[in-house]
């Protein structure tokens, strides 16, 4: 039992509802997320609980890339592909423990924020809370630090390991479309791929995961999502090799 949120909350002009709320045992609803040039607001509609405690896990944001295909990749302010992952300086509840407050000195324009925290119960077991917003108001500016997990260059890979590109493949949520057991699903299936698909192999795998609207397989749809800073040059690695020996 406990708490999961996930929710999509446009910050058109101030804020709006959560478009999609789940929530078990507490009542612990957000009904603001916004992200400021110099904080992070959560506000809730009831006080946090005294022996609930909240912890921070992550700040993300990146910008999107529009173009004729699907889905967009994840890129950075200088253009790269990624993420930023951005620490707050303090993470403060308000008196009244109905918001808490994150310092960041944001100098940026994000297109995609999500925060994501714990909840953290009397119990000691903990829920994660994530939130989604499109801060959209945040002016263009300087970037700060940069994610260092995607900005490695091809020299500092090592070799892909098929097990943690198993790995790699849930965490993504690639089998949300593509099964391995041979069934049709949104996408084709993934198992047998090496033997039928084009040559260099790894290129056109690599290809199919970063920009998926170079070649569109026949007889589905052009609805795979870019990859491209979403999965880090390593994770890609891992998961090419892994579908390369997928039989
Ligand atoms: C939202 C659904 C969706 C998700 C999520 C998705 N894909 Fe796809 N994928 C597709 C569709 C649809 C196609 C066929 C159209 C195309 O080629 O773009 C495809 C094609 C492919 C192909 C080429 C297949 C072939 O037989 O030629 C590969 C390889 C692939 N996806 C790998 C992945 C990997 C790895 C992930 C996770 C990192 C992933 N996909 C996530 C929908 C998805």
């Amino acid at each position: 039992m406990g708490l999961g949120i996930k929710g999509y909350l446009p910050m058109t002009p101030r804020n709006a509802g959560l478009a999609s709320v789940q929530m078990v045992d507490r009542i612990l609803v957000p009904n603001a997320f916004d992200v400021q040039t110099q904080e992070v607001v959560v506000a809730f509609r009831e006080p946090i609980p005294l022996d609930v405690q909240l912890d921070f896990v992550s700040l993300r944001m990146w910008n999107l890339k529009r173009t004729s295909g699907y889905g967009s990749g994840h890129f950075r302010w200088d253009g790269s592909p990624g993420e930023m992952a951005i620490s707050p300086m303090r993470t403060r509840l308000s008196d009244d423990r109905l918001r808490l407050v994150m310092d960041v000195p944001l100098l940026f324009r994000a297109d995609m924020a999500v925060l994501h925290l714990q909840v953290v119960e009397p119990s000691g077991d903990r829920y994660p809370l994530e939130l989604y917003t499109r801060p959209v108001h945040l002016k263009a500016g300087v970037p700060t630090t940069l994610g260092p997990e995607y900005s490695s260059t091809p020299q500092d890979l090592k070799p892909g390991n098929a097990a943690l590109g198993k790995q790699a493949l849930a965490r993504l949520n690639c089998v949300g479309c593509h099964s391995l057991d041979g069934e049709r699903s949104v996408g084709p299936p993934l198992n047998g791929i090496a033997a039928r698909s084009p040559k260099p192999l790894r290129e056109f795998l690599r290809d199919s995961i970063m920009k998926p609207n170079k070649v569109v397989t026949q007889g589905y749809p052009a609805a795979m999502p870019s990859y491209e800073g979403v999965v880090t040059p390593q994770e890609l690695e891992h998961l090419i090799t892994y579908l390369e020996g997928l039989k």
